[in-house]
């Protein structure tokens, strides 16, 4: 099964969300690949009623680190759960270029899980990070930090998304190649930690209609993460060419 998870960011009107939302549960997605709508906060209670009983799984993109108390403006994973959101994106370059640190994502990660809120855990090195040859170093570091000491349980399954910040948004997407790479040092890391031999990883970076194929074709990548292209009215479009069939 290959995950393909919409972040819709804040570029969508709630009222634009739903007729997104709606146009993507008349079609169902092809077979083998699972979708999650990722609206902004406003739009997930409408979205959550549009996706109710299809096949389409409803995400955020963005939890608290408590679940109650005097924390404005901040939005709780046991209310997420309560509106249907059943996945978090956590750990966003954006987030963190607005100052999120490691500490604050590993108290959001921890407030999903306790809520059954399957966390996808963002991790990425900048360009110059890359040219330094620093990547692995950076993503070791986003890795770690949040999985130290993190009690879970023996089903948890991490699903980490590979965003190489130099690929988020700016229309130049990593290759397969690069992404496969980065799967093997993902794994490393996961695999020991959770004691697993298989990790998903997603990848997420400028995915579009005409690459979206070749990283899901990729074994090692578990699915996509994509930003800009999923907020168009081409959504649709987009999840039926999502496809893991060769002969689509
Ligand atoms: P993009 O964004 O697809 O617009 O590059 C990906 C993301 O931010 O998750």
């Amino acid at each position: 099964m290959k995950l393909f998870v919409a972040n819709w960011k804040m570029n969508l009107e709630v009222g634009e969300s739903e007729k997104l939302a709606r146009a993507c549960v008349q079609k169902l997605p092809k077979p083998g690949v699972t979708v999650v709508l990722c609206p902004s906060h406003p739009s997930i209670s409408k979205v959550s009623s549009v996706v109710k009983g299809s096949s389409y799984k409803l995400g955020a993109q963005d939890c608290a680190i408590e679940d109650r108390g005097a924390f404005t403006g901040e939005v709780s994973a046991k209310d997420l759960y309560q509106l249907g959101c059943r996945y978090v994106i956590l750990g966003h370059s954006e987030r963190r270029a607005m100052g999120e640190t490691d500490e604050q994502i590993r108290g959001k990660y921890m407030a999903a899980i306790r809520n059954k809120i399957q966390p996808i855990l963002c991790v990425g090195e900048t360009l110059i990070e890359r040219r330094r040859k620093l990547a692995a170093k950076v993503v070791s570091r986003q890795l770690n930090f949040v999985f130290q000491s993190l009690q879970t349980t023996k089903d948890f399954q991490p699903i980490i998304a590979y965003e190489p910040i130099w690929a988020v948004g700016t229309g130049n997407p990593a290759t397969p190649k690069d992404a496969y790479q980065m799967h093997s040092l993902i794994k490393k890391i996961i695999g020991e930690k959770f004691n697993r031999k298989k990790v998903l990883m997603l990848y997420g970076g400028s995915v579009d209609l005409q690459n979206v194929y070749s990283f899901l074709s990729t074994s090692e990548v578990a699915g996509v993460l994509v930003g800009g292209a999923s907020a168009k009215p081409t959504l649709p479009e987009l999840i039926q060419s999502a496809s893991i069939d060769k002969k689509r």
